[in-house]
């Protein structure tokens, strides 16, 4: 099974990405994650991408759609794998039909007033865990593995409100674009705890 998931900033995608992958043994792929590895690694691509990445914009399809269909030809795909963050818009989307099988879309259906909160008051780990400080009782280091929590550089209010801007004016077309292919799984979340959410989305992969 392949899978993309689709939402806002700060919907939800990198938390249920991990349920999901743990649960049905996908392989998880996030563009967000793979640019920051390249800016912490300061390699070429990394230094295209943090301007953009800083300004809240998209990094450019050519640079994005050679990193996953590099990724994707690796035989570590085979048993399936869930695609996070990509693709972003509509030339992305249709390149990806031309090197991938997709089976359906999850999307992250939420409130977008409620985003600004969840970023700028998230805090990750370097494996991959993701809070938010309401929840966090004052730790900083990760439950899961010990690490040092701390903010990414594009959690402040600026660099969000241009993620959002972004957002609707050029990735919400998918919602769209893949029901039109009869592939939308649209999972509305309301004010829904990370924990109900993926039993919506488990609900819906289990029928598949
Ligand atoms: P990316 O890393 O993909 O960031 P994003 O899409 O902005 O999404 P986030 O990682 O911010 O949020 P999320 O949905 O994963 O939410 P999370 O689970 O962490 O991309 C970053 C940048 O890279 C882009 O802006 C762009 O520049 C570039 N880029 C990436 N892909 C690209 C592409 N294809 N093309 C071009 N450029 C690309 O949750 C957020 C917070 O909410 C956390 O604190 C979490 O604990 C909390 N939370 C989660 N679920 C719930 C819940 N149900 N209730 C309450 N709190 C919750």
């Amino acid at each position: 099974m392949n899978i993309i998931l689709l939402g806002a900033p700060g919907a939800g995608k990198g938390t249920q990405a991990s349920k999901i992958a743990e649960k049905y043994n996908l392989l998880h792929i996030s563009t967000g994650d793979i640019f920051r590895a390249n800016i912490k690694g300061g390699t070429p691509i990394g230094k295209v991408a943090k301007s953009y990445i800083d300004a809240g914009k998209l990094v450019p399809d050519e640079v994005t759609c050679d990193i996953v269909k590099d990724r994707l030809s690796k035989d570590d795909i085979q048993n399936g794998y869930m695609l996070d963050g990509f693709p972003r818009n509509v030339f992305q989307a249709t390149e990806l039909d031309k090197f991938a099988k997709i089976d359906l879309c999850v999307n992250i259906d939420v409130d977008l007033n409620l985003l600004q909160d969840r970023i700028c008051g998230r805090r990750v780990c370097a494996c991959g865990e993701s809070y938010h400080v309401s929840t966090l009782n004052g730790a900083t280091t990760c439950a899961k593995c010990g690490g040092e929590l701390y903010q990414r550089a594009d959690d402040n209010a600026e660099t969000v409100k241009a993620r959002l801007d972004t957002y609707q004016n050029q990735t919400a077309p998918l919602i769209e674009y893949y029901s039109k292919q009869g592939k939308l799984i649209n999972i509305v979340c309301g004010t829904k705890t990370p924990n109900e959410v993926f039993e919506l989305i488990a609900a819906e992969l289990d029928k598949y």
